[in-house]
This record gives structure tokens, C-alpha cells and sequence, in this order.
């Protein structure tokens, strides 16, 4: 019987780009999914953008439009990096959607049912500027163990130590800069303390896939007996879980309690049920509740896999399955957890270079497969982290794909259609033995059933020299130059290609846009798991070879390397160094231009659009230090505070200004003005001007005054000015 899988990948947050950290979990959904199609299994890949919570309200509030305008710019941009890394969801949905808010209250009211809810007043930091509660990343001070400044409101950078926000000395808002106060407010609360939900979990841990595998790998389950405790002492160490945010939150209201919202990680995994229904809801052959209704008998035959990273683990093991659970829902059959990504064995860093975004690999010109197959070499099943060699990777691609695999094609397919017309001759049974025997023990099947894509893929290698021996063997450049081996030399390079096929059956749940290349040249239907082995048989016409895939050269990495990092140099058109960011600013200033030129001229003269001010980005800034600038005559410099951060510092920009005439530096530090925060920075002699801050003056200098704008009392770091 054909297996029935909703699969599904975490959800990504609708405020960040795709890198190269996120698309290692991608990949393995991506090719497990199309490994179990090619079974001819049937097969639902759903995923969603994670669009609610306070970070994204601040940062669409930070960029100057509504929270649905930014989620809505994200979505395409998210989606059009998966489809270009071959990540094909049958649907990219969001959690900000009918269905997500349909199926968040009826799973709410559900536990509410089942008593699994409390309501319960707790006391937390609120910000009286913003009038807001604030979430801990949000709250910073000095570390109540150590004093180092600027710490986040749950652990301290410096010394390690962890602790309540409350604990902080001198706290302030990181959003405002005001001093948080502690206020009381009602929340809900799901009861994972409950006995009935620790049972659950203690048993659905212990469960097995579909395939008769663990339902969560052995790493996974000794961190959820770690989490669950056990059942002879029955300790248990969950606490109830806070689900519920007061307003402002930009997420799902709860019903029946104005102003209180859901907590974004209770509707984000309930995105994936949301995605299917919307996926559904234009496709006749899929029924829903088969895969979703905890009561149907047809949801034991149907399977829910998620892929997820391990930093998310812990809510996808014991929050997701309980909340399954009590609310009737079919729980997950299997839990796939990918570990981090480092490159060339450390974090990935901005400053390095390694800090990949995917539209950038894709714009320098990279080949998404090339990372797709490393990716997958490095992939075992287990959560252990992956490591992107660059040097590796250049040396696997080259040599796996284009040395091996591709370069078989390349030696054979020339004969065939210059002296076969292109139809291929009887194919050499006792070289396709190995092939055949490899495909009947299903070692590179099981090897992709249980997502050890590496172990695969050194069998496909193995079967790949053996190939190539085959080809060397033979050596059909000899055959053509003697006389009456046509016969021996249709034959070799017929059996090459039929090996050539079966090495592109195995390789393309991994390099799916090269295997549909490869089936294009070989005139042959999609290539599948089928049950029984056939080589390509005599006379079948074959299409022209055309290229397959180059080889990665060591410049290209650097390169993208250099698009990556982080730098701040002025994006201009001669600088051909430019950052992705810097690129993509100069692009957007491009197009801005000719917007501006395409305006009626009338109007370009003496007036400009409130679209043009918009652009002109004025923040409230404070002046957290100022200085006499050595060998400048007119220049303080000035580091201003606009309420950006760098884990978790403070991150003041660097401006000089040229109001040394009228100002002594003490006497501006602390004060509040107001900068122009998306100038192009600009290199002086002195060092880089990150901004402007504004003065006003006497353009016919006859006072010769010169003054620097102040806010009125209340304004804080980091406001718009509008
Ligand atoms: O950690 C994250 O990036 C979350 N946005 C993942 C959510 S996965 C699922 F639960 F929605
Ligand atoms: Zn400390």
C-alpha cells in the first residue's frame, strides 16, 4: 500500500532572509519528500511563513509600514528562495491566515474543554513609553551577578549567568529606553503539568514511525526523558506554558478576552494543519481530516512528519504533540531534527563573510545543486551539526558530479548520436549486474528512508566508479578509431547510459534539475523507483547531449564570501565590492530615480511627494558621546544611539558634524537630537560618517549660529520622525 505523508518544515519567521543555516533542514525535507514520491508514495509538503509575535510588530513599526505590508514583502521573497534551491512545497502559506486563525480557536477551545486551560495574574516589566509588556529579549541591564552593561533580561553574555528580568540592575526597555516598570496582568496558560498530558508524552516519545523506525531519533528522545522525567519516580519537570500576550501583539485575539492575544509559538505549528486546509481547499483528490482528525480510523493509515531544526525541538516534542493530542487531532508520526550549520567549522559570522543569505548565492551565480548534493553528503539522520566545508565542498562537487557522475554522459553520448543516429544498441548485461543487484538491495533506498543522504550517496558514488571502470575499460575513443568495432562501441556506450540512468534515478531526490536534464537527454519518462530493473533498450532514440553541470571554481565562493560580508562601504556604482545589502541599496536607489524621473516635471521643481520625504529616514538620537576631531577645524565626531543593538550592545553610529563652531563637545553628551539614519555612509579622512544629524542656520550666515534640533521632553532613542 502506498504511504499517505503530510510533511512539513518549520515554519520560518517573516521578518529575516533565508540563509544558508535554514536551508540545511530544507534540503533534507526537500529530498526525503521526493525520494518517497519517487516510491510512489503520495506525498503533501506544506509549509508557511511564521508571521506573528512582538518582533515582527517592532520591526514592521521600525521600517515604517503595518505589520501585513511586511509579511506580505517576505512571503516572496521567502518563497522565491525555496523554489530556487529546489525546495518545492505543494503550499507556502502564512500563519497570518483564516485558516490559521480557524483551526488556533477551535484547538484552544478544545483544551479549554478538556480543563487543560488556566487562567493565572502574572507580573512582568512593561514599558509606560510604549505601553507595552515586554518580552525578555526586550528588557536590558546591567547582570545582577557580574554588573557588565547592556545584558538581555534572561542570561548574561559575559558571565554566563541566568536569571529573572526582575533580577536586572537598572533596567531599561530596549525598545523605548525607558525604565520598565512591573505590572500585573491576566494569562492563560496550557496545563502541561497535568498527569494526563505527562503520560502522553512519556508514551508518544517511546512511539514509532510509520517505516517501524523511532518516532524521534535516539538524541531527541534522551533530551525528552531528560525534559519528562520518569515514570517509576514520576518526577516531572514540565511546567504549565504560557500562551496568551497582552496587547500590543500582532497575532490572533483570543476569543472572549479583549485584548489578549495567542502567543505566536501556539499558533505557529498549527500554520502546518493551516497550510494543508488552504493547499485542500483547490485540490479535489486530498481529505483533510484523514490526516488531521485524531478520532478517524482513516488517520492511523496516514502519516504527519516534521522537519525541524533542534533549536526548535522542544517545542515540536512536548507543546505541539500535547496540544495534538488533547484537542482530538492526530498527533506527529515522526519528528526529523537537523542540527546547526557551521561553516568551515565555526558559527556562521557577518563579518567573515560566512552569514550566507540564499538570494545571495543565487545572485552570484552559484548553482543551488552544488550545495543541495554537499549538503546532503553531510546529512546522516541524526541532530548532529553540519559542517559546510568550502574547500570540500568545491573538492565533492567536482569531483562526485562533474569528475564521476557527469563525465560518463560526456564520454558516451557524442557516439551515439554521431554514429548511431542518436539510437542507442543492446546493453552489456554482465556490466549492468551490479547496478541491477545495488537496485534489488535496496541499500540506497533505506539509506534515504532514514535521511542518511550520506551513506546514499557514497553507494551512488561507489556505483559510479564502477561505471567509469566500466567506460575506462572499454575505452569507446579506441573502439571509434578501429575498424569494425561499431558494433562493440554501440554496445559500450549504450550500457554507460543505461548505468548513466541509474545513477540519475539515485541522485535526484538530491539534484532534481539535473536529473530533469538528464531525462530530457535521454528522451526517457520521470524517473522512479520502479520495481522491476530494464536497461534502455535498442533502438531508442536519445536527444543531443547538451552540458550538464560546470564545475565550482574557488573564485566563486570568494566572491560570495565578499557579497556576505558585512561592510558599510558607500554603495556606489564604481565600487564593485558592494555588499549584497550595499547592491541591493544601490539597486533600490536606481529604481527610486527613475520613479523620481518618470514624475511630472512640474512638480519636480519646487515640490516633492510625500513618497520622497518618506524615504528620507529621521530617527531621534542621543548623543552618547562627542569629540574634537584631531586636524578638523569644523568636525565633532559624535556616536549617536538610534536604538540599534549588536548582541545585545548598544551599537551607536558614528556621524561628524560640522558644528564645531558652535558647540563644545561635553555639553552635548546626553542630549537628544535628531540624525538622518539612512544617508549613504560616506569615508572621510577622519574615518566613516554613518549619518547626518541636523542644524539649523542662518543661511546668510549674518548671525553665523548654528543649531542642532532637540526633540520635545518624552522622545526617546531610536523614534521616527515623520
Ligand atoms: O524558530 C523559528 O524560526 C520558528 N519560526 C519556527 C516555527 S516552526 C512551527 F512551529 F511553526
Ligand atoms: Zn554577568
Amino acid at each position: 500500500m502506498p504511504r499517505k505523508i503530510l510533511v512539513t518544515n518549520a515554519l520560518p519567521y517573516a521578518n529575516g532572509d533565508i540563509h544558508l543555516g535554514h536551508l540545511v533542514g530544507y534540503i533534507q525535507g526537500d529530498v526525503w519528500v521526493r525520494y518517497q514520491r519517487m516510491r510512489g508514495n503520495t506525498v503533501h509538503y506544506v509549509c508557511a511563513d511564521d508571521t506573528h509575535g512582538t518582533p515582527i510588530m517592532l520591526r514592521a513599526e521600525k521600517e515604517g509600514i503595518t505589520p501585513e505590508a511586511l509579511i506580505a514583502r517576505v512571503h516572496g521573497e521567502h518563497l522565491r528562495d525555496f523554489t530556487d534551491f529546489g525546495v518545492a512545497f505543494d503550499n507556502y502559506h502564512s500563519t497570518h491566515s483564516d485558516e490559521n486563525r480557524a483551526y488556533a480557536e477551535d484547538v484552544y477551545a478544545k483544551l479549554r474543554a478538556a480543563e487543560l486551560i488556566d487562567t493565572r495574574a502574572i507580573e512582568q516589566f512593561y514599558d509606560p513609553v510604549k505601553e507595552m509588556f515586554l518580552p525578555d529579549r526586550f528588557i536590558k541591564g546591567e547582570c545582577p551577578k557580574c554588573g557588565a552593561a547592556d545584558q538581555y533580561g534572561d542570561n548574561c553574555e559575559v558571565c554566563g549567568a541566568a536569571y529573572a528580568p526582575t533580577d536586572l540592575k537598572n533596567p531599561y526597555s530596549a525598545v523605548s529606553g525607558a525604565k520598565p516598570v512591573l505590572k500585573t496582568s491576566e494569562h492563560f496558560f496550557f496545563r502541561l503539568s497535568d498527569p494526563r498530558a505527562v503520560a502522553f508524552l512519556r508514551d508518544w516519545t517511546g512511539g514509532t514511525n510509520a517505516a517501524g523506525g523511532r518516532r524521534l531519533q535516539a538524541e531527541a528522545a534522551n533530551k525528552m526523558k531528560e525534559w519528562l522525567g520518569d515514570a517509576t519516580t514520576d518526577e516531572n519537570t514540565l511546567s504549565d506554558w504560557d500562551i496568551s500576550r497582552d496587547a500590543p501583539y500582532f497575532g490572533f485575539e483570543i476569543p472572549g478576552a479583549p485584548g489578549k492575544y495567542f502567543y505566536v509559538w501556539l499558533d505557529a505549528p498549527i500554520g502546518y494543519l493551516a497550510s494543508f486546509r488552504n493547499l485542500a481547499a483547490r485540490r479535489d483528490d486530498i481529505a483533510v481530516e484523514d490526516f488531521t482528525d485524531g478520532h478517524r480510523a482513516a488517520a492511523a493509515a496516514t502519516e504527519m512528519v516534521h522537519f525541524i531544526g533542534k533549536d526548535i525541538l522542544y517545542f515540536h516534542a512536548l507543546f505541539w504533540p500535547a496540544m495534538l493530542q488533547f484537542a482530538g487531532y492526530r498527533t506527529p508520526s515522526q519528528l526529523c531534527v537537523n542540527g546547526f550549520l557551521t561553516v568551515d567549522g565555526s558559527k556562521m559570522s557577518k563579518s567573515r563573510g560566512t552569514f550566507i543569505t540564499a538570494r545571495s548565492y543565487v545572485t552570484q551565480g552559484l548553482n543551488p545543486e552544488w550545495l543541495r548534493y554537499y549538503f546532503a553528503t553531510k546529512s546522516n539522520g541524526t541532530m548532529e551539526d553540519v559542517d559546510l566545508n568550502l574547500d570540500d565542498m568545491i573538492a565533492k562537487v567536482n569531483s562526485d558530479l562533474v569528475g564521476k557522475y557527469v563525465n560518463i554522459a560526456s564520454r558516451c553520448a557524442g557516439f551515439i548520436a554521431k554514429r548511431f543516429d542518436g539510437k542507442l544498441g543492446a546493453s552489456d548485461a554482465a556490466a549492468t549486474g551490479d547496478f541491477e543487484a545495488a537496485f534489488r538491495s535496496g541499500t540506497i533506498a533505506e539509506a534515504y528512508e532514514e535521511r542518511d543522504y550520506g551513506r546514499a550517496l557514497r553507494e551512488i558514488m561507489r556505483l559510479a566508479d564502477l561505471a567509469n571502470q566500466y567506460v575506462n575499460d572499454h575505452k569507446p575513443w579506441e573502439l571509434a578509431k578501429l575498424d569494425g568495432q561499431d558494433a562493440r562501441l554501440h554496445v559500450v556506450c549504450s550500457t554507460a547510459l543505461t548505468l548513466f540512468r541509474d545513477l540519475t534515478r539515485y541522485l535526484k531526490p538530491v539534484l532534481p534539475a539535473l536529473a530533469a536534464k538528464v531525462e530530457n537527454f535521454l528522451s526517457i519518462e520521470q524517473l522512479d523507483w520502479q520495481d522491476t530493473w530494464q536497461p534502455l533498450s535498442a533502438g531508442h532514440a536519445i536527444n543531443a547531449y547538451a552540458h550538464l553541470m560546470t564545475r565550482v571554481e574557488r573564485k566563486q565562493i570568494d566572491a560570495l564570501l565578499e557579497a556576505n560580508r558585512e561592510s558599510l562601504a558607500p554603495a556606489t556604482a564604481s565600487n564593485t565590492k558592494t555588499s549584497t545589502k550595499a547592491a541591493e541599496h544601490s539597486q533600490q536607489r536606481h529604481a527610486e530615480k527613475q520613479q523620481n524621473s518618470a514624475q511630472g516635471a512640474e512638480t519636480a521643481m519646487t515640490h516633492i511627494s510625500i513618497d520622497d520625504f518618506a524615504k528620507v529616514d529621521l530617527r531621534i538620537a542621543r548623543i552618547v558621546n562627542a569629540e574634537h576631531v584631531e586636524g578638523a577645524d569644523k568636525l565633532i565626531r559624535l556616536q549617536l544611539d538610534i536604538g540599534e543593538t549588536e548582541n545585545g550592545q548598544i551599537k551607536p553610529r558614528q556621524v561628524f558634524a560640522g558644528i564645531k563652531s558652535a558647540y563644545d563637545p561635553a555639553a552635548l553628551v546626553g542630549r537628544l537630537t535628531v540624525m538622518v539614519a539612512n544617508l549613504a555612509p560616506r569615508k572621510m579622512k577622519f574615518g566613516l560618517s554613518e549619518g547626518m544629524v541636523l542644524a539649523a542656520s542662518d543661511p546668510d550666515a549674518k548671525t553665523g549660529g548654528l543649531y542642532i534640533l532637540s526633540p520635545d521632553s518624552g522622545a526617546v532613542a531610536g523614534m521616527r520622525v515623520k
